[in-house]
């Protein structure tokens, strides 16, 4: 079945309102509204458009009321910014008058907030949904929802069209904002309902959200990724590189110091490409952390750094340090200059390394971690050993390692590759051993010191202990009385174990860390 005939079939209920094109043909005369596949074709399609800016978000009126008696559930997956686009979401539904719940079964609208950068992300997700099933047909009424970034994907828009269909709803990343008339439709058809934006590169202010505790936030200060690594599916999904404009950013942290929050991490998949799009400033990362960093909030982090646009004025606003923490997520990719190019990083061995030179002479405290990314196609075993021996040389203190996948669309896709998976997955865990090894000998220069600790709630395993992190993000368990929760503390470190340590509190920090 083609497009038009599936449309016709009356399986598809295209959505109102929608303004993306579809294609060559024009299927509004069928329907009064546009039905909007993904593409990757046009997600990669994209030149000097214009980025919109709309602070106007409103809910409709017609919407009022649309949840009341209803309660939503969002199981997230994938990264930081997926994360907080759950928060978002959250927002609009407790603004249309839903409820949270923690529980599927006590859901009337479940949402999977998916991730699409690895096939296990993926596949995941397709299990989840076959889970749903019988939820689905126990309850018609439940809505169940596909968000995130794959949805996105031609690929698992067409196989949740062929074998899911307890799915009532597929969006994009760039129609979150559009939830309330996704869910009305939804609501009105009971068929499945679709609306992906290929290509949309509007930045959307004051959106709802309902922030996850009330101690750390995610603040977006882009969105979209336009390097194209060719291993990455994330420019497809996310769109082009496009910045939040400088006062709108600073406005929201120090709303937040303002509040009470303690930590704030700035998002954006690249964000040292942060402000390469504004025409009429010259405003890079440099000068927002500059800026940031007179507000009156003890920590800011950022997340996540891509080596070839860390510029020196960066460098120089971290050294000045202050609220501005000493840790540095810094993926490399590979040791090797050689996979590195094929990666189309943009950078070489050397120049990573001669970039890492400059930050630990800047910030002499700094710690440095990582991804990494193992067989890539063709990766041999010296090559291998080039990424070995750059993260001792670097003293990385830890990594996220993954071994490739292949995402369908991108350049290494397509790449014909002579690595046995067995091949791959024994260099994974030799990797994994030195990262482990690594940690461990950072964490034991902790023993006897003092750090401080940003206490966030009871450690995951005991009740009776506090748990929290250190500025260069280390966790750190320890007993003391509930009322520091939320606060920063002292505590002397008693025992280092490879990923976490323990310790002695001591007593609840006082200074002003802010510098003017
Ligand atoms: N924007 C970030 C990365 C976001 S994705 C950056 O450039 O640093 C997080 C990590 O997932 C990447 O750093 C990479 O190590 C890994 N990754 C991305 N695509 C992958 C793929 N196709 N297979 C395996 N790992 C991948
Ligand atoms: Fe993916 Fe590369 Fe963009 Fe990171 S910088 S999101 S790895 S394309
Ligand atoms: Fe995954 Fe999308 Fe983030 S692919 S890693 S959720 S940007």
């Amino acid at each position: 079945m083609n497009e038009e005939q599936r449309l016709q079939s009356g399986k598809l209920k295209p959505l109102t309102g929608s303004t993306q094109e579809t294609g060559e043909k024009d299927y509004s005369k069928y329907f009064e509204t546009v039905y909007t596949p993904p593409s990757l074709k046009e997600a990669k399609k994209r030149g000097k458009e214009e980025i919109k800016y709309h602070d106007d978000f409103k809910i409709d009126e017609r919407f009022a009321g649309m949840g009341k008696g209803r309660k939503f559930y969002i199981r997230t997956y994938g990264c930081q910014m997926n994360e907080h686009d759950t928060e978002v979401m959250a927002g609009i539904f407790t603004s249309l008058g839903y409820e949270p719940t923690n529980t599927v079964q006590d859901a009337d609208v479940i949402l999977l907030n998916t991730c699409a950068i690895r096939e296990n992300a993926e596949n995941k997700v397709f299990g989840e949904l076959g889970h749903l099933k019988p939820l689905k047909l126990e309850r018609p009424d439940l809505l169940i929802g596909v968000c995130g970034c794959m949805s996105q994907e031609e690929s698992v828009v067409n196989k949740i069209l062929k074998t899911y269909d307890q799915v009532d709803m597929i969006f994009g990343t760039h129609n979150i904002h559009r939830l309330p008339n996704i869910l009305h439709e939804a609501y009105m058809s009971k068929e499945m309902v679709i609306e992906v934006w290929s290509k949309e590169g509007d930045i959307i202010e004051n959106l709802p959200k309902v922030r996850h505790g009330n101690i750390k936030a995610w603040v977006n200060i882009m969105y979209g990724c336009d390097k194209f690594c060719t291993y990455c599916i994330v420019p497809y999904t996310r769109g082009k590189e496009r910045s939040r404009r400088p006062q709108d950013i600073i406005q929201e942290v120090r709303h937040l110091a303002a509040q009470g929050y303690k930590e704030i991490m700035l998002l954006g998949q690249n964000v040292n490409a942060y402000g390469k799009d504004f025409e009429d400033i010259d405003y890079r990362l440099g000068d927002l952390m500059d800026d940031l960093r007179t507000i009156d909030i003890p920590r800011i982090r950022f997340t996540t750094s891509h080596p070839r646009d860390f510029d020196d004025h960066l460098i120089e606003v971290l050294a000045k340090g202050g609220n501005l923490l000493d840790h540095i997520h810094l993926p490399v990719q590979s040791g090797s200059s050689d996979i590195l190019k094929i990666m189309a990083r943009k950078y070489s061995r050397e120049h990573f390394l001669e970039l890492v030179k400059k930050i630990k002479a800047a910030i002499p405290t700094v710690t440095l971690t990582t991804d990494i990314i193992v067989g890539f196609p063709n990766e041999t075993e010296e090559q291998f050993e080039e990424t070995l021996s750059l993260y001792k040389e670097v003293g990385f203190e830890m990594a996220y390692t993954y071994i490739y996948s292949p995402r369908e669309g991108t350049p290494a896709a397509k790449m014909v590759d002579n690595i046995p998976m067995e091949v791959k997955k024994e260099r994974l865990q030799r990797l994994n051993k030195l990262v482990n090894e690594m940690s461990a000998e950072a964490m034991k220069s902790y023993a006897g010191k003092v750090v401080k600790v940003l206490v966030e709630g009871e450690s995951k395993k005991n009740p009776d202990v506090l748990a929290g992190y250190t500025e260069k993000n280390k966790l750190v368990n320890f007993k003391a009385p509930r009322d520091v929760i939320g606060q920063i503390v002292n505590v002397k470190i008693t025992e280092a174990k490879t990923w976490s340590l323990d310790g002695e509190f001591i007593g609840v920090v006082e200074e002003d860390k802010v510098m003017s």
